[in-house]
């Protein structure tokens, strides 16, 4: 079987790694891939929203099942584009993937089908939207309608800044078309939790819930990133919160989708803030998170082609999902001055090392070979993933495994982990 994974982050390398234990798999290509997906597979230049290019790519090569790591492809349509030729392909359609791809359509079907988010208006128009910044008296957040690489959410803290976030997307245009709406909601206070499941369009399979660790820096403060590490399971997801979630969140999502003819399959991602009235969604993602998808898939102990396979085909039912015991810690290395400015190029040394131990795989996120040396290309370098008893554990595996790599002006947060074990 040849299989095309598209994207070439670290959840990309994390996909590659265990599609290539799958049993069935000969081939797999990575576009645009990196230096560490570059020893599983075949990296090809095309980029990882070129949905034309990469169609005609799975075409020609007869690509057998294709695995989309990020969600600007799925938002595009690439589902629809691979299916009108019979080309297999894991993820939602471009009318399902609307979930993530605009901020209005996910919270208004949650009001319509009573699934638990914060209050919320949404407006075109940017003296309104000033206007109702103006009269809430209460904390809000503003977000802008449409995909805005994870930078579209402003979490405010008096009027003002919300008044500011407002002109930015509205005015400004920070994020180009993305700003023509915009959401602004209720600021809701609590834990956040990340609860995905595998769906078939009526099945629905929860995987593990991680934990991920957004602001760059220690105790949570500084900017947010893309994620700077994350875990599972996260204590924090109760057998109880389950019993909610399950339900309420996750099944109703997926009938309501059906319902509203946009059947959803693959994964479904729901951001969710547990909240003193319970858990309520924050976000719906139509994708793997990054990086949570690291330490899920070190944990996820069945064979990704055929839970791929049974998405697919609708039997998802039939098949069974299989967890390593234990848990799994992510560490992300990033370039310092990342989210912000940071250089690139510069040589990483002692991956090997770091994972020789057997228990932690190192996920390379910004790759690129420069001759036979890795060296650093993007913000977030590597994601350094252990496999341990328990998260002390899987803690203790992951931090010593980071300080076996160096490269210059390398920096990671030393507390990834510890809000499961009480120290945050
Ligand atoms: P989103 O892309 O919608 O998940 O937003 C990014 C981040 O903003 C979330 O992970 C939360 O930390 C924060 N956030 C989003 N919506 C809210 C809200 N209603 N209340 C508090 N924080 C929020
Ligand atoms: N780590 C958050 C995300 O992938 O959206």
């Amino acid at each position: 079987m040849k299989v095309l994974v598209v994207g070439g982050g670290g959840r990309e390398h994390a996909l590659v790694w265990k599609l290539a234990q799958g049993p069935r798999v000969k081939k797999i290509y990575a576009a645009p891939g990196n230096a560490g997906i570059a020893q599983q597979a075949e990296c090809v230049p095309i980029s990882a929203g070129d949905v034309e290019g990469l169609f005609a790519f799975a075409k020609e090569q007869g690509i057998d099942l294709t695995f989309v790591g990020p969600e600007d492809a799925l938002v595009k349509g690439i589902v629809d584009r691979f299916e009108a030729e019979n080309l297999r392909i894991f993820g939602p359609r471009a009318a399902a993937a609307r979930l993530e791809g605009s901020k209005t359509f996910a919270k208004d079907l949650m009001r319509k089908y009573e699934i638990p988010t914060a209050e919320y208006q949404t407006f075109t128009d940017y003296d309104n939207a000033m206007a109702f910044v103006w009269e809430l008296d209460t904390p809000c957040v503003v977000k802008a309608d449409g995909l805005a690489a994870g930078k579209g959410v402003i979490v405010a803290d008096n009027d003002s800044e919300a008044m500011a976030a407002v002109k930015e997307i509205m005015l400004n245009r920070a994020f180009g078309d993305a700003g023509d709406k915009v959401v602004v909601e209720e600021r809701l206070a609590g834990q956040e939790v990340s609860v995905l499941a595998f769906t078939d369009g009526r099945t629905v399979v929860p995987l593990l819930a991680a934990q991920d660790h957004k602001q760059v820096f220690d105790g949570d403060k500084g900017p947010n990133t893309g994620g700077m590490g994350a875990y599972c399971p996260a204590p924090i997801y109760t057998p109880e919160l389950a019993q909610t979630v399950v339900p309420k969140i996750l099944e109703a999502t997926v009938t309501a989708m059906a319902a509203e003819g946009c059947p959803y399959c693959g994964v479904l991602y729901a951001g969710l803030m547990i909240t003193e009235k319970g858990p309520q969604v924050l976000e719906f993602n139509v994708r793997f998170g990054d990086p949570e998808a690291q330490p899920l898939l070190a944990m996820l102990e069945t064979d990704l082609v055929d839970i791929a396979e049974a998405v697919i085909d609708g039997r998802l039912n039939e098949i069974e999902i299989r967890w390593k015991p234990g848990a799994a810690v992510c560490v992300v290395m990033a370039a310092g001055g990342y989210p912000g400015s940071y250089a690139k190029g510069k040589p990483i040394e002692g991956i090997e090392a770091a994972a020789a131990g057997g228990d932690v795989v190192v996920f390379h996120a910004g790759t690129r070979l420069d001759g036979d040396r890795v060296v650093t290309s993007g913000g977030r370098v590597l994601g350094v993933t252990a496999v341990g008893e328990d998260i002390p554990s899987a803690i203790g595996k992951a931090y010593e495994a980071v300080g076996k790599i160096h490269f210059e002006d390398m920096y990671y947060r030393k507390d990834i982990g510890h809000k499961a074990v009480g120290e945050s």
